[in-house]
C-alpha cells in the first residue's frame, strides 16, 4: 500500500528556538528535575490559564494528573463518578483505582461531548464527582455543567488533555472546574517531547497536598536543624487531609520538558488558530456532501486537536469511505474512542453496560482524518481532493 497521507502520532514540529531551549536546558539545567524550569512552567501555565499562582502542577503525563485528581476526590465505598463512555481509557480507570464507582454518561451527537442534561440524567444521591472530557478539542457547555455540579455539591473535574487553549466566554478550558488535567503527549497540540501533563487544583487546601503526592511524600522538616545534614537531606511524610492519608508516587516532569513546555506556551494559540483555519477549509470543501457531518466551530471554542466526522448514512457507508480512502487514495483515516463499556477491561470490572446511544452511534459511524499541524499544504490538498472524489464515487 502506497501511503500518501498517514495518521501520524506526532502533532507538531519544533521551531529552531524551541530546539535551542531544549539544548540549553540539557546543557545547563542543574539539577535536571525539581528546579527552576518546573516553577517557571507552572507559573506561566497558571497565567496562561488565568488561574491562581500555585494551582498548577507539572507531571509526567496526563494519566498521572488523573491519578492524583482521583486521589483528591477521596472516594468512600459507594461513591459514584460520572464519566462519558466516549473517551480515552485514561479518563476513567484512575477513578476506579482510587475507589470511585463509574456511571457512564452519554454524549451529544452533534458536539461529541457530555452536556448538563446527559450528566444530570445519570446523577444519583451517591454522585461524588463528574469528569467532563472536552474531546477532540471542543469545550463542553461548562457554565451549565458548573451550575449543575454546584447545585448538587459535586466535584467537577475537566479532562482537558486534548483541549489546551480552547475557551468559552473568555474562560480557558480547564479553568471552570474544581480540578483539571492536561496532556502534553506526542499527539497533542502542545507536546513536551512526547510525554508530559499538568494538574490544576482550585482549592488551595487540596493543592497543598500535590507536591508531596507527586514526589514520594518528600517535604520539609517542621523543625530547625542546627546541623543541616541531621537527620538527613529532607523529610518524608504521608500527605494528609482531614485525618485522611493519601499514598504518594513519583509523577515528576523533568527540567528539559518543563523548559520546552514554558517556551511552547508562546506558540500554542498560533498552532490552534492555524489548525482551526485548516479545519474550516476542509469542512467547507466537503459541504457538498452533508451526509459527511463535521462539527464546524470557527471560534476558539475548538482547537481541532482532531478532525472528526460522522457518516450519517451509517456504518457500511463509513467503512466504504475509509476503505476507498485507504486502498484507492492512500489516506489513512482511523476510528477512535471505542465506548469504554465495550472494552474487555471495563466489562471484566463490571462496567460492560452503558445506556449511551449517542456514543454508540457516533463511534460506529465516525471517521478521524490525519490532522497533524505540520502536514504540508500539498498533502492537505491531496487529502481534501481524495475525500471529495471518494464521496462523489459513493453517491
Ligand atoms: C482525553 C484524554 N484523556 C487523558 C489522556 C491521557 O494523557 P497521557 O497520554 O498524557 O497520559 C489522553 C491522551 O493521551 C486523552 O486524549
Amino acid at each position: 500500500m502506497d501511503i500518501k497521507v498517514n495518521f501520524s502520532g506526532r502533532s507538531i514540529r519544533y521551531t529552531e528556538e524551541e530546539i535551542a531551549t531544549v539544548v540549553d536546558a540539557m546543557r545547563n539545567a542543574e539539577p535536571l528535575t525539581q528546579a527552576r524550569h518546573l516553577q517557571d512552567f507552572e507559573s506561566k501555565f497558571a497565567r496562561y490559564q488565568g488561574v491562581a499562582e500555585g494551582s498548577c502542577f507539572a507531571v509526567m503525563n496526563g494519566c498521572a494528573a488523573l491519578e492524583m485528581s482521583a486521589q483528591l476526590c477521596r472516594f468512600k465505598p459507594g461513591d459514584e463518578v460520572v464519566i462519558p463512555s466516549h473517551t480515552f481509557t485514561a479518563s476513567c480507570y484512575p477513578y476506579i483505582k482510587h475507589g470511585g464507582h463509574v456511571v457512564w454518561a452519554d454524549i451529544d451527537l452533534a458536539t461529541r461531548v457530555v452536556t448538563a442534561e446527559t450528566i444530570e440524567r445519570v446523577m444519583t444521591p451517591k454522585t461524588k464527582a463528574v469528569v467532563v472530557v472536552h474531546l477532540y478539542g471542543y469545550v463542553a457547555d461548562m457554565p451549565a455543567i458548573v451550575s449543575l455540579c454546584k447545585e448538587r455539591g459535586v466535584i467537577l473535574i475537566e479532562d482537558t488533555a486534548q483541549t489546551i487553549g480552547s475557551e468559552l466566554g473568555g474562560v480557558k478550558a480547564g479553568a471552570f472546574g474544581d480540578m483539571a488535567i492536561f496532556s502534553f503527549h506526542s499527539h497533542k497540540n502542545l507536546t513536551t517531547l512526547g510525554e508530559g501533563g499538568m494538574l490544576y487544583v482550585r482549592d488551595p487546601k487540596l493543592a497543598a497536598l500535590v507536591p508531596g503526592l507527586r514526589h514520594n511524600g518528600h517535604c520539609a522538616y517542621d523543625f530547625e536543624r542546627p546541623d543541616y545534614w541531621k537527620p538527613a537531606m529532607g523529610n518524608v511524610d504521608v500527605p494528609t487531609i482531614d485525618g485522611e492519608m493519601l499514598m504518594p508516587s513519583n509523577y515528576s516532569l523533568g527540567e528539559v520538558e518543563c523548559a520546552l513546555g514554558a517556551k511552547m506556551l508562546e506558540r500554542i494559540d498560533t498552532i490552534n488558530d492555524e489548525k482551526r483555519c485548516r479545519a474550516m477549509r476542509f469542512i467547507d470543501g466537503l459541504s457538498d456532501w452533508p451526509e459527511l457531518e463535521f462539527h464546524r466551530v470557527p471560534t476558539r471554542r475548538h482547537n481541532y486537536h482532531l478532525l472528526a466526522a460522522r457518516m450519517t448514512s451509517g456504518t457500511e457507508k463509513r467503512d466504504a469511505f475509509m476503505r476507498a480512502m485507504y486502498e484507492k487514495k492512500g489516506v489513512k483515516c482511523v476510528v477512535q474512542y471505542i465506548p469504554l463499556d465495550r472494552y474487555d477491561f471495563y466489562t471484566r470490572l463490571g462496567y460492560g453496560r452503558a445506556d449511551c446511544p449517542n456514543a454508540d452511534t457516533f463511534f460506529d459511524t465516525m471517521i478521524s482524518f490525519p490532522f497533524q499541524h505540520w502536514m504540508p499544504e500539498d498533502q492537505f490538498q491531496y487529502m481534501l481532493g481524495a475525500a471529495r472524489a471518494v464521496m462523489e464515487s459513493l453517491r
